[in-house]
C-alpha cells in the first residue's frame, strides 16, 4: 500500500466501467472521512486501441488491452471487475489469489459452479470484496429497512417486487446479456430484485417461476440466430421468515425505462418504492384516522445518510452514478476498517443460487428449495 493511495486497476471500460472509474475519480469529495484516495492508475480492455481510448476518456495513467498484466501489477491494490458475466471468475480468481481487493460487477458470474468456485477462492484468501448491486444504496432503501425493523408497519405479511425495462427490443442483437451462457432478463435485473427483496426482507428459501422467451431470433453478425434465453421471468418467492413473495424481471417491456419497484405489505401499513422516483418513499400507516389515510411521499434530504454527504438541501435528488460513488465509499470504508463489505461474494453467491433454483423450477415446473 501507497501512503494514502489506493491504486485502482480497471477491466472493461463500457457502462459501467464508466460508473466505476467516475464513483473512484469523486468518491474523495463526498466521502471525506476516507484517508485512502483512489487513484485511476491503470485500465484494461480487450484490445490496446480500446484501452488507450479509455485512458484517455477515464483520465486513467496507465492502459493495457491485457487485463492479466493489470491484474497481475504489485502496484494495483483494487481490481474493479466491469466485463461480461462469464469473465468475472477467472479475473476475480486471478485478483484474489494477488490478494487485491476486488469490486465485481453483478450477477456474481454466468452460473452458479462458477460462482461457487468465486466464492471458495475469496473465502480461502480471506478477500475484500463487494459486487454492484447498487440499488441498495439508495438512501431510500436504507429507510425502508429502519421502517421495517422499527415495527411502524407490523407484521410483515407480503413483497411485490418487479424490474421492467425495454432495453433489449426485437433490433437489439445477441451480445454476453443473450448469452446461453448466463444470460437472460432474469440474471441481468432479476438479480437486482432479488439483492432488494433479500436485503430487506431476508434469505428466500423457496421459489416457483416461468420464463418466456418472446424474441426468439436476433442479430449476431447480420445472421440472424436463434435465443435461449429469457425475455421474461415471472416467479414467486417463500422468505425463510414465512412471508410470500411475487416478483417479475422484464427487460422487453414495451414503454417502461427503469420500473425497478417493490411494494412491502405489512399489518399496520405498507411501504412503496419505484426507482423512477428514486428520490423517494412512499409510506401508507394505519396510525392516521381513517379520514386522513393515504400513501405519504418522504423525500430524500441531508437526515438521509449518506444524501447529505452530496447536497446539504432535501429535494435535490442523487442519480445513479451518486449511487455508485456510495457503493465504492463503502469498499474503501471497509478496507480502512478492516471490515467484510455487503454484499460481498457470500451474498451475491446467495442471489444466483436463488436465480439458479428458479431456472430449474421453470424447467420442471415445481417448487424448488434454494
Ligand atoms: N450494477 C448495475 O446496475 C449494472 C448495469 C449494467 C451492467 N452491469 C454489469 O456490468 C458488467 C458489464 O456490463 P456493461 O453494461 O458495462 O457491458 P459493456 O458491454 O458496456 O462493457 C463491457 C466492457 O468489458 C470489456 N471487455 C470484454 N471482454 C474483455 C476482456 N477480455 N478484457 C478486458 N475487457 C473486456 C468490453 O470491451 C467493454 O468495455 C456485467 O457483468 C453486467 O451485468 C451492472
Amino acid at each position: 500500500m501507497k501512503k494514502n493511495r489506493l491504486n485502482i486497476g480497471l477491466i472493461g471500460s463500457g457502462f459501467m466501467g464508466r460508473a466505476h472509474a467516475n464513483a473512484f475519480r469523486n468518491v474523495s469529495s463526498f466521502f471525506n472521512n476516507l484517508s485512502l484516495k483512489p487513484l485511476l492508475h491503470t485500465v484494461a480492455d480487450v484490445n490496446e486501441k480500446t484501452a488507450i481510448k479509455a485512458k484517455n476518456d477515464l483520465g486513467f495513467i496507465n492502459s493495457t488491452g491485457d487485463w492479466k498484466e493489470l491484474v497481475d501489477n504489485p502496484d494495483i491494490d483494487l481490481v474493479s471487475i466491469t466485463s461480461p458475466n462469464v469473465l468475472h471468475e477467472t479475473m476475480a480468481i486471478r485478483a484474489i489469489n494477488l490478494n487485491k481487493i476486488v469490486y465485481c460487477e453483478k450477477p456474481l458470474s454466468h452460473d452458479l459452479k462458477s460462482a461457487k468456485r468465486m466464492l471458495i477462492a475469496s473465502k480461502k484468501k480471506n478477500s475484500l470484496t463487494l459486487v454492484g448491486y447498487n440499488f441498495l444504496r439508495s438512501p431510500m432503501i436504507a429507510l425502508a429497512k429502519e421502517i421495517i425493523k422499527s415495527g411502524e408497519i407490523g407484521e410483515i405479511w407480503g413483497f411485490r417486487g418487479i424490474h421492467a425495462e425495454n432495453y433489449m427490443g426485437k433490433k437489439v442483437p445477441h451480445s454476453f446479456r443473450t448469452s446461453v451462457d448466463g444470460g437472460g432478463a432474469l440474471n441481468d435485473i432479476g438479480s437486482h430484485i432479488l439483492s432488494i427483496a433479500r436485503y430487506l426482507l431476508g434469505p428466500i428459501v423457496e421459489v416457483i417461476g416461468q420464463q418466456e422467451t418472446h424474441i426468439l431470433k436476433r442479430k449476431d453478425n447480420k445472421i440472424l440466430k436463434k435465443v435461449y434465453i429469457d425475455d421474461r421471468t415471472v416467479f414467486m418467492g417463500k422468505f425463510k421468515s414465512g412471508v410470500t413473495g411475487s416478483f417479475e424481471a422484464c427487460w422487453i417491456s414495451t414503454g417502461q425505462k427503469m420500473n425497478l419497484s417493490y411494494e412491502i405489505i405489512g399489518s399496520k401499513g405498507s411501504i412503496k418504492f419505484s426507482y423512477e422516483r428514486l428520490n423517494e418513499l412512499q409510506l401508507f400507516s394505519t396510525k392516521n384516522s381513517q379520514k386522513l389515510q393515504g400513501f405519504s411521499k418522504i423525500e430524500a434530504g441531508p437526515e438521509h445518510y449518506p444524501y447529505g454527504n452530496f447536497c446539504p438541501a432535501p429535494g435535490h435528488q442523487l442519480g445513479f452514478n451518486d449511487l455508485k460513488i456510495i457503493e465504492s465509499a463503502h469498499l474503501i470504508e471497509c478496507y480502512e476498517k478492516k471490515q467484510k463489505a455487503k454484499p460481498g461474494f457470500d451474498e451475491a453467491y446467495e442471489i444466483q443460487k436463488t436465480l439458479e433454483a428458479i431456472k430449474r423450477s421453470s424447467r420442471e415446473r415445481v417448487w424448488i428449495t434454494v
